[in-house]
């Protein structure tokens, strides 16, 4: 072998664990379970943090009442713990992907309760001590800054089952991160005044919240301005951390060169920015061959940092470069 040879660079997750950082990314279903040994192997190699894209949603653990299947949860829990990766859990309670035997029933208030209780407790308390954080509640609050009052918990229950989500996590749970999770809520808006309000209320009534997740689902030219800052000041005021839980930058498609180079700068930034005030940035998938952009979002996508192939773009050379110049000043 030329001993001249390259050195492997080092991968994301090494240069992230010099700075006591987390940098991880969604896990989709079907290649993860089928095993596809290029995906596993860059999930195992490049981050030292996941997350079930859909695996751990209660569509997917509970397809029919009073029954669950955990064989795919329990695969990744496995899959994390022999690569020495913390597991973020997404998602006890959202008004999205719930079974269809819930979501098609009238339930009392007490019977919604008592569904409510028992999932959050079974789901937390089967992975006690393996899952580092929790999305506890996703999307409770709409785009104009009010609840989501359509939202099927909010329908059965009102305003009480953010407190009570967060109290039963905690107890199946206690040493869990617990986190509120949400989009469109990175810069001072009135969706972000309203999760600000929101999150100093609960925590002033003592419930056990740790985290605010910044989903960071960005079209293409975002770029980090100062309102970021201001709202990311706020919310550490609040005694609370801040996780950038989902992000990748859609490109409309098919991508140049600049929009490839634009699309790392957004990435560069994010990075930055959540070294200095984050626990973690975490990718929603981590390769465009698997991502939900191009079915949510027609006529866009090249969204992650590996292209369809696995090949590295300029977002994965961003956030190495980023990570790399952060140790480097770390370790001057
Ligand atoms: O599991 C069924 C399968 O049985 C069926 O054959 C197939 C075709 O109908 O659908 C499958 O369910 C799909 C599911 O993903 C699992 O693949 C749903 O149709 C599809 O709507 C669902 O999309 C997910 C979406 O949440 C649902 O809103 C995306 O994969 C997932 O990336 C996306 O993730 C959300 C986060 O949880 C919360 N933040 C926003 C983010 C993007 O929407």
């Amino acid at each position: 072998m030329d001993d001249h040879a390259q050195a492997p660079r080092p991968p994301l997750r090494a240069l992230a664990e010099r700075c006591h950082f987390a940098i991880g990314a969604a896990v989709a279903t079907q290649p993860f379970l089928n095993g596809e040994p290029d995906y596993c192997a860059l999930l195992a190699r490049e981050f030292n943090v996941l997350v079930a894209e859909n695996m751990m949603k209660w569509d997917a653990l509970s397809p029919a009442p009073e029954q669950y299947d955990w064989s795919a949860s329990d695969a990744l829990v496995a899959f994390a713990a022999r690569h020495a990766q913390r597991l973020r859990g997404h998602t006890l309670v959202w008004h999205n992907q719930l079974p269809a035997w819930l979501r098609e029933r009238s339930l009392s208030r007490a019977e919604a309760l008592r569904l409510l209780e028992t999932h959050i407790k079974t789901v937390v308390g089967r992975y006690r001590g393996q899952v580092w954080a929790w999305d506890v509640v996703n999307e409770a609050i709409d785009d104009s800054g009010d609840y989501r009052r359509t939202s099927f918990w909010f329908r059965h229950l009102g305003p009480d089952y953010l407190a009570l989500a967060f109290q039963w996590a905690h107890e199946a749970d206690p040493d869990a991160l617990l986190y509120y999770n949400d989009y469109s809520a990175e810069g001072i808006s009135p969706k972000s005044d309203a999760i600000y309000r929101l999150l100093r209320d609960l925590k002033a009534q003592g419930v056990p919240i740790h985290g605010v997740g910044w989903q960071m689902h960005l079209i293409e030219g975002w770029r980090l301005e100062d309102q970021h800052r201001r709202n990311a000041e706020r919310l550490r005021a609040l005694g609370l951390e801040l996780s950038i839980t989902e992000m990748d930058v859609r490109l409309k498609l098919p991508p140049d060169a600049a929009q490839l180079d634009g699309q790392a700068e957004s990435y560069r930034q994010a990075l930055s920015f959540a070294l200095d005030h984050c626990r973690a940035l975490l990718t929603w998938g981590f390769s465009d061959r698997y991502s939900w952009i191009p079915s949510f979002q027609p006529g866009t996508g090249a969204a992650l940092p590996f292209d369809e192939t696995y090949a590295p773009k300029p977002a994965y050379h961003a956030l190495w470069q980023t990570l790399a110049a952060r140790v480097g000043q770390l370790h001057a």
